[in-house]
């Protein structure tokens, strides 16, 4: 199993003692009951564990989208404690790539409108020459101007996976990025988003129920019920019993 070679010391996130709730009233839920975890910069972390255990609101904490209640959340340097909506906005956008299972493109925007929104909320009067390289880079320089329903899963995948890259951010957040694909598209997937970390370093945090993926990254931390149960390095087996549902 190979091994890129990008992590150092410098921690790219910094999670300490994270507690999170969601919901209101007799429907609040505990979710994160004191997770703590540092990724260092470069480094590929898959994350594992039953279904409900807190994987998507851990990735949501550590991309900025939700707030923990309480502890320390650093990200890319930056203390995302106590931000308002605006400032985790543009930490987002100047930080962080997020992929989803359902690839979330917008359906009334071409691949190449969709993949610059980000470059153009960031600013760059380049926007839609950098968005068409990205969708270049990811095989679809053939498919600039088709709208999300006119590609595959796969395809759209890869228009969700230029949209992320594109703006370089220093961190990918993805949250089972290759659930709803079809084995040899999921791998192909797998690819792209790894080749960032080897071209440019991206650290990744990536939830997965797939096993192959998990061991391809440094480190595989596992939730259970909210707390992190187990970390393991990524390559070695792992142990009989741990399969995570
Ligand atoms: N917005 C929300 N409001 C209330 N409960 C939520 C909300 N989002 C998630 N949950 C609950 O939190 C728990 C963890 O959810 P989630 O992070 O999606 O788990 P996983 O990704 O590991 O399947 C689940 O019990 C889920 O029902
Ligand atoms: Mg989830």
């Amino acid at each position: 199993m190979q091994r890129d070679s990008f992590s150092s010391s410098a921690p790219a996130v910094r999670l300490d003692n994270v507690q999170l709730s969601l919901g209101s009233g007799a429907a609040r839920v505990h979710i994160l009951k004191g997770v703590s975890l540092h990724i260092g910069s470069g480094e590929a972390v898959g994350l594992v564990g039953p279904s409900g255990s807190g994987k998507s609101s851990l990735l949501m904490v550590l991309a900025g989208l939700e707030r923990a209640d309480s502890g320390t959340v650093e990200v890319a340097g930056e203390p995302l404690t106590g931000l308002g909506e605006d400032a985790l906005a543009r930490f987002r956008g100047r930080h962080v790539g997020i992929i989803f299972q359902a690839f979330h493109l917008i359906p009334t925007m071409t691949a190449l409108e969709n993949v610059a929104v980000p470059l153009e909320l960031a600013g760059r009067a380049d926007a839609f020459a950098r968005a068409a390289a990205e969708l270049t880079a990811v095989g679809l320089g053939h498919r600039l101007d088709h709208y999300p329903a006119q590609l595959s899963g796969g395809e759209q995948q890869r228009v969700a996976v230029a949209r992320a890259l594109a703006p370089e951010p220093a961190i990918l957040v993805a949250d089972e990025p290759t659930g709803n694909l079809d084995e040899e598209t999921g791998r192909q997937i797998m690819e792209l988003i790894f080749a960032s970390r080897a071209a440019r370093g991206t650290t990744l945090v990536i939830v997965t129920h797939d096993l192959g993926l998990a061991r391809r990254c440094d480190r595989v931390v596992r939730l259970r019920s909210g707390h992190i149960e187990a970390e393991d390095a990524g390559a070695a087996p792992l142990p009989a019993g741990a399969v995570p549902a």
